[in-house]
């Protein structure tokens, strides 16, 4: 698996045109070569996925995903789009239970395990966003949380050789927020591990990668990955720029040269 995850979440954004530009332009401007196992996941909205798989086809280093995934197989459900679909068209990963799915489309614990059974059974990578309100930090309840998502979203999970993302955003941290700092982030990922450990084995958890999220930027990402920090970012607002992207996956990757 590769040691270093750059997740562009492009959500509700970019035109068909727009989208094929940016990823056009991620794909001539992102170079990772050897030491550096890195992979940038660029996250378009349903409608532009086709189009921008079309454009990333085999390359390496830049997979597609989806931002949101059905919890159910298909049928009668209106609106909705399954993991087989999403496969289908060239997705290899896909975000779920992102804090705006469980904030605006009150999307709960149990679900958010449905559609991760979706996604493994369609041999696709579930990237489980997991954070704390800032009214949890304060209360002193964040770790919980963050237990209490991780184990309800894996309940009965068996990784076969699929892999698991799971990614740290604390919800205060997303922009228009003020990004989280290593202090925050670290020992959140200790919980994350340690919650891991209690569910799969040591070789299923050599299968997960823990990555943060929440106002991620070229400025700041030296802050949280690179050797022995989280596995990557999942970045939302810098990703929406050829620019400010391409400087900041280029960052991360010197961190691991
Ligand atoms: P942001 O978004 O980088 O704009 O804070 C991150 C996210 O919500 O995934």
């Amino acid at each position: 698996m590769a040691n270093l995850y750059i997740i562009a979440n492009w959500k509700m954004n970019l035109t068909l045109a727009e989208s094929v530009d940016l990823a056009r332009a991620v794909i001539s401007n992102v170079k990772i070569k050897e030491p550096v196992k890195g992979k940038v996941i660029v996250c378009p909205s349903f409608p532009n996925l086709w189009a921008v798989a079309d454009i990333i086809k085999e390359n390496e280093n830049i997979a597609l995903g989806a931002q949101n995934v059905s919890d159910r197989p298909s049928g009668a459900y209106t609106g909705e789009v399954s993991a087989a679909m999403l496969a289908n068209v060239g997705c290899k990963y896909v975000i779920v239970g992102h804090s705006e799915r469980r904030q605006y489309f009150a999307e709960t614990n149990n679900v958010i395990h449905d559609k991760v059974e979706q996604c493994l059974a369609n041999k696709l990578t579930p990237i489980i966003c997991v954070g704390e309100t800032k009214e949890e930090r304060e209360k002193g309840s964040a770790e919980n949380v963050v237990k209490e998502q991780v184990k309800q979203a894996l309940a009965g999970i068996t990784l076969k050789d699929s892999l698991l993302i799971i990614a740290y955003e604390p919800i205060w941290a997303i922009s228009p927020g003020a990004p989280a700092s290593s202090v925050e982030v670290e020992p959140m990922k200790s919980v994350i591990e340690k919650s891991l450990s209690e569910i799969f084995t040591p070789e299923q958890i050599r299968q997960c990668a823990i990555v943060y999220g929440g106002s991620v930027d070229a400025n700041n990402v030296s802050e949280f990955v690179g050797p022995g920090r989280m596995n990557g970012v999942l970045v939302g607002k810098d990703s929406l720029s050829a620019e400010d992207f391409s400087d900041l996956v280029t960052k991360a990757i010197a961190l691991y040269e």
